[in-house]
């Protein structure tokens, strides 16, 4: 079994106190013990310099949660990938459904945003997901199929790449889909991934679930097959959750 990522996204949340402090529970946590999983977090992108340092030597990653697909240039209020990687980064979130409804970003944007994260040496999470209409309409596996054509960059040998599988309808709502639509969605996106990149490649990528994962349906969600891991939103807020996350890894 490849070793699970369990990664923090805070959104627009967060102070140089509150992150700070929250680095330090975890760093706490894992003075007595590391996980079954490596850990990230990806923190609002004025506080990732605060959030590096209170990580200093802790084997705890930093992401950012979105970058430009420029490298540079007359682009106000976005970071650059490598604006990201300087600032210590190792991943950036690009597509995720916040983005793609706020921003307006389209799966050409995502996949251009991929590619420059690759670009800068950084490894991007790709988030995808249907919302609740699609799923009704039974129409899941179409929508994450023509998101996988749209929004992957085309990958270079030994570059990194991380999926996300979030559905829209369980971001922020509590509610979580079975374990059958989980393992479903992602046995899909593993022999997509199969046909397109072969087998040995597909099984390097980690393909995360995001969605209302809490510490009470952690262990479950973590334990269907091809789920690698998590891209936690409100419960990566509280280092007690997001540590009890981190621990339900099989
Ligand atoms: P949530 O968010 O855990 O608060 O549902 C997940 C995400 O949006 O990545």
């Amino acid at each position: 079994m490849k070793r699970k990522l369990i990664a923090g996204n805070w959104k627009m949340n967060g102070s140089r106190a509150s992150s700070t402090e929250l680095i330090q529970a975890l760093r706490a946590e894992l003075r007595a013990g590391f996980p079954n999983c490596d850990l990230l977090v990806c923190p609002p992108a004025c506080l990732l310099e605060t959030v590096r340092d209170a990580i200093g030597d802790s084997p705890i990653a930093l992401g950012g949660q979105d970058c430009h697909s420029a490298v540079s240039g007359a682009h106000t209020g976005d970071v650059s990938a490598a604006m990201l990687k300087d600032a210590g980064c190792s991943h950036v979130i690009v597509g995720h459904s916040e983005r793609r409804s706020d921003h307006g970003e389209d799966d050409a944007s995502v996949r251009a945003k991929a590619q420059a994260a690759l670009g800068a040496g950084l490894a991007p999470i790709v988030c995808l997901g249907e919302t609740a209409e699609q799923r009704d309409a039974k129409a899941t596996l179409k929508v994450i199929e023509d998101q996988l054509v749209g929004s992957l960059p085309d990958l270079g040998v030994g570059e990194g790449l991380v999926l996300a599988y979030e559905p829209v309808w369980a971001i922020g709502t509590g509610r979580t889909p079975s374990q059958e639509d989980v393992a479903e969605v992602h046995g899909f996106i593993r022999s997509w991934l199969g046909q397109e990149l072969g087998d040995w490649r597909a099984e390097t990528i980690q393909v995360l679930y995001g969605g209302s994962m809490k510490p009470d349906n952690a262990a479950t969600l973590l334990s269907v097959e091809n789920v690698d891991g998590g891209l936690i939103g409100g419960a990566s807020l509280k280092a007690e959750d997001f540590w009890a996350i981190a621990q339900s890894c099989p």
